[in-house]
């Protein structure tokens, strides 16, 4: 099958870009990460690409003098390397109405929790899994998402559910879900390569 080309943006430690990049090396996945970006020059993900011969590219709203001039930098940035699915790895950058329409339906993201709860602006990294543990749910997971303009707000691709233990803590929790996050991606990210993701409304059938 033909391999798609996959932009990952990726903010910091970028375990899931790795995940990403391991499952298309094994070829797992019908699919080839041609760059990534990140807003954070110190980003580990840039790191790791470039450890992969992948374009590793620092793109920042601060090297731009306003929002519109980001966005064509980063589309035109995307479509250079073919890029037809990107995938959103722990970035941490609200996507512009500009860019979600450029790539409608095409844009990925991960959010450690179960949509549409626990998620949102603020909602991101720890803060997502002490929400959980405070409220005192006994059930938390991982979400796949389309983008659209919101935060964690797009059609829902895939979901798996993780138990919440008595003794967890945030860390903990962290851990439990982290692992299942490596594997629902690529799987999320096949199911693109497949053609196999529709969208009508709020609803993606992948079947
Ligand atoms: C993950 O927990 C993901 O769900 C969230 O940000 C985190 C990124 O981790 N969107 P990493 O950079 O992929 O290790």
């Amino acid at each position: 099958m033909r391999k798609i080309n996959l932009g990952v943006l990726a903010s910091g430690r970028g375990s899931n870009l790795q995940s990403i990049i391991d499952a298309t090396e094994r070829g797992e996945v019908d699919a080839e990460v041609r760059i990534v970006i990140s807003n954070n020059s110190k980003a580990y993900a840039l790191e790791r690409a470039r450890n992969h011969n992948i374009a590793a590219v620092h793109l920042s709203h601060k090297q731009f003098e306003s929002g519109d001039a980001f966005d064509d930098a980063l589309i035109e940035m995307l479509k250079k390397h073919g890029v037809e699915l990107v995938v959103l790895a722990g970035y941490m950058k609200l996507i512009s109405p500009k860019v979600c329409e450029a790539y409608r339906h095409r844009i990925l993201n991960i959010h450690p929790a179960l949509l549409p709860s626990f998620g949102g602006k603020g909602m991101y990294g720890m803060h997502v899994h002490e929400a959980v543990i405070e409220s005192g749910a006994k059930i938390s997971g991982l979400t796949v998402h389309i983008v659209d303009e919101q935060y964690d707000h797009g059609p829902i691709v895939l979901q798996k559910t993780v138990p919440v233990r008595d003794d967890d803590d945030p860390d903990s929790l962290a851990a439990r879900i982290l692992p299942e996050e490596h594997k629902m991606y690529p799987e999320a990210i096949q199911l693109f390569a497949e053609g196999k993701i529709r969208v009508e409304g709020r609803r993606v059938y992948t079947t």
